[in-house]
């Protein structure tokens, strides 16, 4: 196993998680640490179940077994919605796809997140999305539409919405999907720039590898349910394993 954070304590541990739909076993004992300022990227198939586990991450789906803990609270003990509160108001998540609300601008999406959990006052909450827009690399385009919105800028929007409430950790689900590769790849700079400049901990779940090796730190593989490996992403590069080589250059 190879250690993550300079002996910090992990953001995210995951030990033994099961998950099962009828006698579909998904997960099968998923053993996973992310560290602190990290940028881990887990790579897995179509199907593989990386959807599952970010939902069992963030409170979605109940895990079959297993311990999952999360900013220091084991949320595989929590059994009420109220305890989840606490765990959704500092953990970020972008949805596959833009996730936008359709029928409200961008101003009003941003804003979405900051009207639920803040008592910000309107002008606040204004200059707090100008803010956030800025930092997603967009210029004023608070009164548009989502539909008015190329794909990549839709992600912008969705990415400054998932980071208005300032997450701890910012869970990714194939951020690039529908994507071309230049669009994909001014996603993987931002997702990278919130990493240095917010110290935001990022775990990034795709099947893309060209992304991943634009924003790993470290790289995990999820196949047949489990982690198979976890590594730094220059040891990933040229690892001997021929399942790793297979997944990474086909
Ligand atoms: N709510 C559900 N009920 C039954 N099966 C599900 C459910 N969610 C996911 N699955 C199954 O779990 C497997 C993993 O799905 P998923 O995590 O979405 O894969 P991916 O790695 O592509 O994100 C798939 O076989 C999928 O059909
Ligand atoms: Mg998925």
């Amino acid at each position: 196993m190879t250690q993550g954070g300079n002996g910090k304590e992990p953001i995210v541990q995951m030990e033994g998680v099961t998950k099962a739909f009828g006698t579909l076993e998904v997960l099968r004992g998923v053993d996973l640490a992310i560290y602190p300022g990290e940028s881990l990227v887990l790579l897995g198939g179509s199907g593989s179940g990386k959807s599952v586990l970010l939902g069992i991450l963030i409170g979605l789906l109940p895990a079959s077994g297993g311990r999952v803990i999360l900013n220091d609270m084991e949320v595989t003990a929590f059994r009420t919605e109220a305890e989840w509160k606490a765990v959704w108001r500092s953990v970020g998540f972008l949805f596959q796809g833009a996730a936008l609300f359709d029928s409200m601008s961008v101003r009003d999406n941003i804003a979405f997140p900051l009207e639920i959990h803040t008592d910000l006052s309107r002008t606040a909450i204004d200059e707090k999305v100008a803010r956030l827009l800025t930092m997603v690399g967009l210029g004023d385009i608070e009164q548009k539409m989502p539909s008015e919105l190329s794909g990549g800028m839709q992600k912008r929007v969705a990415l400054a919405r998932t980071i208005a409430l300032e997450p701890k950790i910012v869970l990714y689900d194939e951020p690039t999907t529908g994507l071309d590769p230049i669009t994909s790849d001014t996603i993987a700079e931002l997702i990278r720039e919130l990493q240095t400049r917010l110290g935001i901990t990022s775990l990034v779940v795709t099947h893309d590898i060209r992304l991943a090796f634009r924003v790993a730190d470290r790289v995990s593989m999820l196949h047949q349910g489990k982690i198979v490996i976890t590594a730094p992403l220059e040891e990933m590069r040229n690892h001997a394993n021929p399942r790793v080589r297979e997944f990474l250059y086909g």
